[in-house]
């Protein structure tokens, strides 16, 4: 299983790398207004500068709704650096896009998966990944894992090459059941797939250790 780190924060995709467990980022328009970056310009740079920190797959999303303005978009953003994945919304639009985009040999991530239908229908289009919002589904009493699953089966049934990336990560268990699901990939956080590392008997063990190895001291 893929780790991607959900996020467009330089210093936390560092520390992410650092650990050597990244596999690839996301971004989505949301977290790219949150670190206050602004035009095209600087939009660009920064895709850039995230490429420049990690080995894997980065995605940047469109800002387009149209299928001209995608494709115009997609295409620079593509550009920028073999890395990026073009992330494109499920609408009509972004299907055609994403058709488009795989003739191109430019990849994609669907983005705003909210059913196992639409994840169908942006496979076919040759999508390179789908994102399964699974912590939106819940929030609004919905089981995002269910779909994980639904997905996973669907394109195991037909061979898709398209993988599921599973979004709207919330805590270690989303991540431990995509997992066991067979998700390709979860996108998360740093706080959760930092919060992987604890367990209090991990803690209570190595302050034994620590206290039993000065008694082994000369
Ligand atoms: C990633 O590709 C998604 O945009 C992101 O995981 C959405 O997460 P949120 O529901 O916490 O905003």
């Amino acid at each position: 299983m893929k780790f991607f780190i959900d996020t467009a924060n330089l210093e936390e995709i560092k520390e992410a790398h650092a650990l050597g467990v990244l596999d690839g980022v996301t971004t989505n328009p949301s977290l790219m207004a949150k670190i206050g970056v602004k035009g095209t310009k600087a939009v660009n740079a920064h895709y850039k500068a995230i490429c420049e920190i990690t080995d894997g797959d980065v995605s940047a999303e469109v800002l387009s709704t149209n299928y001209e303005d995608m494709i115009k978009e997609g295409e620079v953003l593509a550009a920028i650096d073999p890395k990026i994945v073009v992330k494109v919304p499920m609408i009509e639009d972004g299907v055609k896009a994403i058709k488009y985009f795989s003739s191109k040999g430019i990849d994609t991530n669907c983005t705003l998966i909210f059913s196992a239908g639409q994840a169908l229908l942006a496979a076919k289009a040759g999508a390179t990944y789908v994102s399964p919002f699974i912590g939106r589904l819940d929030d609004v009493s919905t089981d995002g894992l269910q779909l994980v699953e639904d997905i996973v089966d669907i394109f195991e049934n037909y061979g898709f090459g398209t993988q599921v990336l599973a979004a709207s990560v919330r805590h270690p268990m989303h991540i431990l059941d995509c997992a066991k699901l067979g998700a390709d990939v979860a996108t998360c956080p740093l706080s959760v797939i930092k919060s992987l590392l604890n367990h209090p008997l991990t803690d209570k063990g190595l302050a034994q250790f620590v206290a039993d190895a000065k008694k082994m001291e000369e």
